[in-house]
């Protein structure tokens, strides 16, 4: 069977060796744990639950969705109303916010919608793999721009090559950064908006840890620094702050032509989100911000659980304040993969190797707070006992 060209560019997945250790240790009956995927196992909250249950039984909602690709109006309008409470960033919920079968659909929709084939885009790395799968997949070229510890994992623009810049059409960034957990400043979207516009780059910013915050830090969207609705789309979703990663519900806004942009590739590939769905997401949006609250102190507790242990065994560093990922040094002289591959063989206990998310992931693992607080807590100890000193 041919299989399309633009699929073999598609880097092949890291973590295969990975998962075929883990596949024969839980077939020999090891007890595995896995700290390396960000998806909650906390449930959604039962009013969101109450809510899908409720609308699915309207038979008016068993129909294709209403203002299919755009997403219902007044889940447009409870978004646009999320933004201004929660951001204060004011949208137009007609030509201003789309629904999205989550943000990972932003990213590659975006791709469709701007890039034309042979375009460079620009992308972080470490960074999100969903951004170069979509970028490879839309026939643009991905361009890696590093992003260090040294500058707080924010890119620094002015390093980029004159001529990378003048073929790039669109950049994706994403703050609270997955892997590393940085977070983005005010400063550096007003330095984000003049590049962008200098350019002539559309900004991808996807930001569906923007209410994933440690230590009183500060709840940022990049649609309000001034100028940055000319340059691009903030993609966001309800998969994190609710513990909704199934449901498939989230948001692109910003930039009219954009969004109008990718509700065209969205008219022309899905036909929306389940109405029930997007009523769910309603009440999500408007009563559940106490669940954030639950969830964040929830994440605290078991950040530092793991911070305790990391100390414990000699690793030491101050970490970044956003996402449920901790981004941690590997000990001196250990490659990502080699830790990765040690944590496994002494523990049973799984974590993303840094270099699943670009060469600058090198000196580094991710290890994701989002499994049970019993499940953790075995881990930590199993951890402590291999290897400290
Ligand atoms: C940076 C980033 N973008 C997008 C997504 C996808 O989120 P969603 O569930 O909204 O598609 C994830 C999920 O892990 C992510 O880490």
């Amino acid at each position: 069977m041919q299989i399309a060209e633009r699929l073999k560019k598609i880097p092949p997945y890291l973590f295969m060796e990975l998962r075929k250790k883990i596949a024969k240790a839980k077939a020999d009956g090891v007890d595995v744990i896995s700290l390396a995927i960000g998806d909650p196992v906390d449930p959604t909250p039962d009013s969101i639950i109450a809510e899908l249950c409720r609308t699915a039984h309207d038979p008016e909602n068993h129909r294709y969705p209403t203002d299919e690709e755009k997403g219902m109006f007044a889940f447009r309008q409870e978004v646009a109303r999320w933004y201004e409470i929660r951001y204060g960033v004011k949208l137009d919920p007609a030509t201003e916010v789309l629904g999205l079968i989550g943000s990972k659909e932003g990213c590659h929709h975006f791709v469709m919608a701007r890039v034309n084939p042979g375009d460079v885009v620009l992308m972080t790395d470490p960074g999100y793999p969903a951004y170069r799968a979509s970028i490879l997949m839309g026939e643009g070229i991905p361009y890696n721009v590093p992003i260090l510890p040294a500058n707080d994992y924010l890119p620094e623009f002015d390093k980029i090559p004159a001529d990378v810049c003048k073929k790039a059409t669109a950049l994706f960034l994403n703050y609270p950064n997955n892997p590393t957990g940085a977070c983005a400043t005010r400063e550096f979207f007003v330095k984000l908006v003049a590049f962008a516009k200098a350019n002539d780059i559309a900004v991808c910013y996807d930001n569906p840890y923007s209410e994933v915050l440690f230590d009183g830090q500060e709840r940022l969207s990049f649609l309000s620094c001034p100028g940055a609705m000319d340059v691009g789309v903030e993609l966001n979703s309800l998969s994190k702050p609710y513990n909704m990663t199934g449901w498939r519900i989230g948001m692109a806004c910003g930039n009219p032509d954009l969004i109008a942009a990718i509700s065209k590739v969205k008219e022309n590939t899905d036909s929306g989100i389940f109405n029930a769905v997007q009523f769910a997401g309603i009440q999500a949006l408007r009563n559940e911000t106490a669940n954030i609250e639950k969830m964040m102190a929830i994440y605290a507790r078991r950040r530092t659980r793991v911070l305790t242990t990391l100390e414990r065994i000699g690793i030491k560093f101050n970490p970044p304040k956003g996402t449920f990922y901790l981004w941690v040094p590997t000990p001196k002289g250990m490659s990502s993969l080699e830790f990765t591959n040690q944590l496994f063989e002494k523990t049973a206990v799984v974590v993303a190797s840094g270099t699943a998310y670009g060469q600058y992931g090198e000196g580094f693992i991710r290890i994701s707070l989002t499994v049970a607080d019993s499940r953790l807590e075995e881990a930590m100890v199993r951890i402590e006992k291999a290897f400290g000193k």
